[in-house]
């Protein structure tokens, strides 16, 4: 038989089940809040707030076309941070050539007012917004996402998806699902995929097409997280094993034991 070492959820004790299951409702929370911190983080990019499009991804890795790092920034993340006319008046000045007069007299001020609180440089990873000269990195082309910070986010995806998933699927070992092989690709498929949605970070910040494959990797991560999350809980709580198999309580018999089926 090939089914040996194998315990249904049903054979596990009452506790081993209520850690699994406070530990897929707290990661199946922790994926909608990623989901959320995805959709504020680039939708917008492409001037429209309401969606997160494939042009928003491609201008988040690759750069704007048109935009630089400030607009923007300022479509994007950091929208929420000015009133709308205030923000039009930077785009304005960006548009007539971002002259230092100009700066001085109309700019400065609401930088002082809006963006000083945090970009005074008490955090380095973020543009200095306090002279001329600094702001001036920023008004040049939007090449998208740097290499350092895509290198920092890369190891924190690196590590933390893997914990996640290692977690997730080794709950989802439990699960009794036919056929055996849909069954290990839905666990391998989150393992190839963020190594394929980080590759494909700096694919896109080279050429943008690549921002397809961050989508399709994003896709069905999110699609094998879905299916273990729900195929877990449910076979965990609601569902019965077919009776060949629940037997030996999804595990095969000890030799020279009666064997049974154990619920608690
Ligand atoms: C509450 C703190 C805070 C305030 C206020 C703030 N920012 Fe930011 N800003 C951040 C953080 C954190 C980041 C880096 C994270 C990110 O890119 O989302 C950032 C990133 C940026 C970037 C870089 C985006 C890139 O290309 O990497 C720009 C440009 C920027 N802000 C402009 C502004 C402007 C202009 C204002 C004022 C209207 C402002 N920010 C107000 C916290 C702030």
């Amino acid at each position: 038989m090939s089914n040996r070492g194998f315990f249904h959820f049903s054979a596990l004790p009452m506790s081993t089940r209520m850690v699994y299951t406070m530990t897929l409702l707290v990661l199946g929370t922790g994926y909608l809040f990623a989901m959320l911190q995805v959709f504020y983080s680039h939708a917008g990019l492409d001037g429209n707030p309401k969606n997160i499009s494939a042009q928003d991804i491609r201008i988040a890795y690759h750069g704007s076309e048109t935009d630089t790092r400030l607009v923007s920034a300022l479509k994007g993340p950091m929208a929420g941070m000015l009133p709308e006319s205030e923000r039009a008046v930077i785009f304005k000045w960006v548009d007539s050539g971002a002259q230092q007069d100009a700066f001085e007299s109309d700019v400065k001020p609401i930088l002082q007012e809006r963006c000083l609180a945090c970009h005074d440089g008490s955090n380095p990873h973020i543009p200095l917004l306090t002279s001329h000269e600094e702001v001036m990195k920023i008004v040049a082309k939007d090449t998208g996402a740097t290499i350092p910070t895509l290198v920092r986010v890369s190891h924190i995806h690196l590590f933390g998806i893997t914990f996640i998933f290692f977690i997730v699927s080794s709950i989802f070992t439990h699960a009794y699902m036919r056929p055996l092989w849909m069954k290990c690709v839905i666990i391998v498929l989150p393992f190839l995929t963020i190594l394929t949605d980080i590759f494909s970070w700096y694919l896109t910040k080279w050429i943008p097409g690549f921002a397809w494959f961050i989508i399709g990797s994003g896709a069905l991560m999110g699609m094998s997280f879905m299916v273990q999350w729900v195929v877990s809980m449910w076979q965990m709580w609601f569902y019965s094993l077919p009776d060949e198999i629940e037997e030996c309580g999804g595990t095969l018999p000890v030799i020279g034991q009666k064997s049974k089926t154990q619920n608690m």
